[in-house]
């Protein structure tokens, strides 16, 4: 493959995964969680949830996370489970625009709550939101696994300090880990990320 067909497909996977999440899974993973999950036999309830200005009406267990809710239930797989214990920052969401660890929040203490994932960014016409479209321009990313967390802590950050140092900006997204340990591109997309959310 020439190196130009590369930069093209490499551009069109991250690009899918950060509208989407769809590109990276771990079916057996998931599979396994959802196997020990169901056999726990905890009953459900009907809650309705705020995500993405949508009200989602969905069955929940008692001791379900958000992220386990969002992934399986509600089929927005851009919200990843990396440790599933506070540790990696692959299932940050928004809460009320707050970064934080959809693994380690149950999905009933978000009723009443504005939950944002990684596919609410775009806007309805597909234009992606700028922190998206710097991590395309500056090709971020190596396996992308970490992205929707980075981008979803970026967003957050960035409501709060919208124009910081490259030192303030990775220090907001500490609590994100990348196993590429891809960091200094990864900060340089979200500093271009900030770059035209000023632009506006
Ligand atoms: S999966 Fe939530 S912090 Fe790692
Ligand atoms: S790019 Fe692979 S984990 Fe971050």
């Amino acid at each position: 493959m020439s190196k130009r067909q590369d930069a093209i497909s490499r551009r069109d996977f991250i690009k899918g995964v950060i509208v989407g999440g769809v590109a990276v899974s771990s079916s057996g993973y998931l599979l396994r969680g959802a196997v020990a999950l169901a056999q726990t036999g905890v009953a459900e309830r009907l809650i309705t949830l705020n995500v993405n200005g949508q009200q989602r009406r969905v069955d929940v267990m008692r001791q379900e996370t958000l992220a386990w809710t969002l992934r399986y239930k509600l089929g927005l797989t851009g919200t990843k489970l990396g440790c599933d214990r506070a540790e990696c920052g692959a299932c940050t969401v928004l809460v009320d625009d707050v970064p934080l660890y959809a693994c380690s929040m149950l999905s009933h203490s978000v009723r009443g709550r504005r939950v944002q994932t990684v596919e609410g960014l775009a806007a309805a016409d597909g234009t992606l939101h700028p922190v998206q479209q710097a991590v395309v321009d500056e090709q971020g990313f190596q396996c992308a696994f970490c992205m929707s967390g980075f981008i979803m802590s970026a967003v957050g950050f960035l409501k709060t300090n919208p124009n910081p140092s490259r030192h303030e900006l990775a220090q907001g997204l500490s609590g994100n880990l990348c196993r590429c340990q891809d960091y200094d591109k990864i900060l340089t997309s979200m500093m271009r990320g900030a770059e035209l959310m000023r632009k506006g």
